[in-house]
């Protein structure tokens, strides 16, 4: 029987940085190293480190726009930086990205209604009827209201926004999200509405995400698997989030600490991890 193929697969990509001058003579920095992942449709793996841990330039890599030194990286049986270069316009409408600032995700000068569009012109030619309706249909879909189309960056909140920027990412159906510190700047309130959306839209629309972020709570509320990481290496993974007390590197304990309540009486499951966001969602 053939192995089912999953949808990205990382076979020991690696990338580094000269840390600056004009002569690049400053320190290298190995951003990634040797990075061996794989991820099938509909699931969700966190991608959890430190601030510099190379996280960010992982989700580059996956995303096709940050070219590894070493490596292959197979989206969907493509290789993203390979010789041929045919088929990659094609699989990349189904790699969409979602950052944590949403306000200079998108043109301050352009409407909502604008900024969704953009993909669906770049990539589908739809009539102008069909993509009015199109856009109206996934302000709804993200909970929005279909007026919103006309409102511009500064007339929303940062939560709203957010939603319009997972609209505009979903407008093409993509296969894979990565989500690099996609709630992080908003409060915590927002931050449980926006996952449990993001949860919605992955059953409801069957994609996978990376979720990348330093925040333990918000990854295991969302994620299926975790990766965590260190100075550019994976340093320990989770197949099951279940097992997140099982955590032993120093790493993923001290990501772990800074979610677990201050009472040491209330450091069990419930108050970890998914916990945080539930307690959120219940008295919002
Ligand atoms: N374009 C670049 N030029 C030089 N160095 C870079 C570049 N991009 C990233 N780096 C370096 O690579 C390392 C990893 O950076 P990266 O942004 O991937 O980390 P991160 O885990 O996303 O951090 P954060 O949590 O702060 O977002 C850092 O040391 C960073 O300074
Ligand atoms: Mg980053």
């Amino acid at each position: 029987m053939a192995a089912i193929q999953p949808l990205l697969e990382l076979r020991g990509v690696s990338k580094h940085f000269h840390g600056g001058g004009i002569f690049k003579q400053g320190r290298k920095v190995q951003a990634t190293k040797e990075i061996t992942l794989s991820l099938a449709a509909k699931e969700c793996l966190g991608l959890v480190g430190e601030s510099g841990s190379g996280k960010s330039t992982l989700g580059r890599i996956i995303l096709g726009i940050e070219k590894p030194d070493r490596g292959e990286v197979l989206f969907q049986g493509v290789n993203l930086y390979g010789k041929d270069r045919s088929g990659i316009r094609e699989v990349r409408r189904d790699l969409q990205v979602v950052f944590q600032d949403c306000f200079s995700s998108v043109n301050p000068r352009r409407t909502a209604g604008e900024s969704i569009a953009e993909p669906l012109r770049n990539f589908a030619r739809l009539s102008y009827h069909d993509e009015l309706r199109t856009v109206g249909n996934l302000l709804e879909l993200v909970g929005l209201d279909v007026e919103d189309a006309a409102k511009y960056p500064h007339q929303f909140s940062g939560g709203q926004l957010q939603r319009v920027c997972i609209a505009r990412a979903i407008s093409l159906r993509p296969k894979l999200i990565v989500l690099d510190e996609a709630v992080s700047s908003l409060d915590v309130l927002v931050q449980a509405q926006i996952l449990d959306l993001l949860s919605d839209l992955r059953e409801e629309l069957g994609m996978s995400y990376i979720f990348i972020s330093h925040d333990l709570a918000a990854v295991a509320h969302l994620s299926d698997r975790l990766a965590v990481m260190c100075s550019g290496e994976i340093v320990e993974r989770l197949d099951n989030m279940d097992d997140i007390h099982c955590l032993t590197h120093p790493v993923s304990l001290a990501l772990l600490a800074a979610v677990l309540p201050a009472q040491p009486e209330y450091r069990n499951k419930q108050e970890t991890g998914a916990g945080k966001f539930a307690a959120a969602a219940r008295t919002s």
